[in-house]
């Protein structure tokens, strides 16, 4: 027993709080979440608080948070509000380092795709458009947007729903299957590290 730190988050600052848990649920996938606001100014940025959370029907959550530093909230956040539509693209090692460079803080109406050279291509049933260079790209609406609090750090989940879904071809085996060594998913763990799923990485365990 004494080797283990034993903390009560209400006695911890924010930031270290985040450093644990970011460090701990690791590793998270990367929502690229593609947005427009009411005038139709495009947004990408990544996200990792982020799942696939049912399958009927299809719903993603992810969570831009309100900042720790002045508890200002994100672009990405106001434009789920304001239209309701997002695209959620996945990031595979290829895309990593732009992936990465749209999470500057760039200014309201700053396109990323246009800052980091990633391309823009008209989704199906939503304006946000889709990155072409994502493996696959799901079309949602937001069907609801969840506060977990209004102080700084505090999740806002956002509720989306897939109505389209968009598979780069170059990722199927021979059935037709995603074929996940090919795709090269990456996750995001504490600080500044990143995992790559491939061939070296992945196993196989049979279901019991
Ligand atoms: C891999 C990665 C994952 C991130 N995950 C989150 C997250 O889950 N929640 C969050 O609030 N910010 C996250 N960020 C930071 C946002 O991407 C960053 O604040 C961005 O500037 C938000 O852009 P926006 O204001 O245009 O929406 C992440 C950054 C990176 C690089």
């Amino acid at each position: 027993m004494d080797n283990v730190k034993s903390l009560d988050p209400l006695q911890l600052d924010t930031k270290e709080v985040h450093k644990i848990l970011l460090s701990s649920v690791a590793p998270r996938p990367i929502a690229f979440a593609s947005t427009v606001d009411l005038k139709g100014n495009v947004n990408l940025s990544p996200f990792s608080y982020f799942n696939v959370f049912s399958s009927n029907p299809p719903i993603l959550i992810f969570s831009p948070s309100r900042r720790v530093r002045d508890n200002t909230t994100k672009h990405t956040l106001e434009n789920a509000k304001e239209t309701k539509e997002v695209v959620i693209n996945v990031v595979n090692y290829s895309i990593v380092e732009q992936m990465s460079q749209t999470s500057r803080e760039y200014d309201k109406g700053v396109n990323e795709f246009v800052e980091t050279g990633l391309t823009e291509v008209p989704s199906l049933k939503v304006k946000p458009p889709r990155v072409l260079e994502s493996p696959i790209s799901f079309e949602c609406t937001v069907d609801n947007i969840v506060s977990l609090g209004e102080s700084g750090g505090a999740g806002q989940l956002i509720i989306a729903k897939v109505i389209q879904i968009h598979i780069n071809k170059d990722y199927l085996d021979t059935e037709g299957n995603i074929d996940s060594e090919k795709l090269e998913l990456v996750a995001r763990m504490g600080g500044d590290w990143y995992t790559k799923a491939n061939k070296e990485s992945m196993f196989k365990i049979p279901k019991p």
